[in-house]
């Protein structure tokens, strides 16, 4: 990828997309040990309840018919191993990931689970994956999109690899619009996660980027527009736990 004088946010901080990248890349080796952890404290598990949600909403065959899915910022392989659990022996999942402390973290977890043999861990770029056109029946992304600095880039990748008929998921932080929830939200966000990450992780400043990303991150509709100039139909959203966070749906015909 050229280097470009383009700017954009890391968090409330206007940087190039560069150095964007660079930034990210740092967060999630500081967080990649307790990453799952802080998830679970974060959102009181209701992490647990959205993925759920987007593996229901992916539905892989049960039988023994061949589906492959991408699984793009899998990181730690959560949403992948969700997937393999809830299909059949014909399911094959590739974790794809920028950071490499992420996906050692996932190859741990998938050999504790026997799930090895059926969810692999690629190191790649959303903005540039090294899959052929066509080559998986389901693309998902959970909680990274925000993070690529190109968005329209990895939207423009999710469609070229997915086959005619496949599938485009992503679940991502939204717009609380709920009257009160938004101040308790904010509230919530500001005050409390920040010196949570730094308790379990040692590092607050890249909570404190998680939250402010999420507050920069486009309104449903707009990043709904941009899934359909990505090429995608039958683009729709849903809004879960009072906006919170958006499960966005297309698919390649
Ligand atoms: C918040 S984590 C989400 C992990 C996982 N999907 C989940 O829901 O638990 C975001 C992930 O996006 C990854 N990421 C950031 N920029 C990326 C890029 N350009 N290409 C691929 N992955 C990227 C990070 O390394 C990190 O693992």
């Amino acid at each position: 990828m050229d280097r470009t004088d383009e700017t954009t946010h890391f968090g409330f901080r206007d940087v190039s997309l560069d150095d964007k990248q660079t930034l990210v890349n740092d967060v999630f080796h500081s967080v990649a040990q307790r990453y799952d952890l802080m998830n679970d404290l974060m959102s009181a598990g209701l992490h647990r309840v959205w993925k759920n949600i987007m593996i229901n909403a992916l539905n892989p065959p049960r039988g023994d018919s061949p589906f492959a899915l991408l699984d793009v910022a899998g990181g730690t392989g959560d949403i992948a191993f969700r997937a393999a659990e809830a299909a059949g022996s014909g399911f094959r999942g590739t974790v794809c990931d920028i950071n490499s402390d992420m996906l050692a973290v996932g190859r741990e977890r998938a050999a504790a689970r026997h799930l090895d043999d059926r969810v692999s861990f690629v190191e790649g770029n959303a903005e540039a994956l090294a899959f052929a056109d066509r080559a998986f029946d389901g693309y998902t992304i959970a909680f990274g999109i925000r993070n690529v600095p190109r968005i329209e880039s990895a939207l423009s990748e999710a469609f070229r690899v997915l086959r005619p008929g496949g599938r485009f998921l992503c679940l991502e932080f939204s717009t609380v619009d709920v009257p009160g929830l938004d101040r308790l939200y904010d509230l919530f966000s500001f005050n409390v996660i920040p010196p949570l990450g730094r308790a379990v992780t040692g590092d607050a400043e890249s909570y404190r980027y998680l939250v402010e990303s999420i507050r920069k991150f486009p309104r449903p509709s707009g990043f709904a527009e941009m899934i359909g100039a990505a090429g995608f139909s039958r683009v729709n959203w849903q809004s879960l736990s009072g906006g919170i966070v958006a499960l966005h749906s297309g698919w390649r015909l």
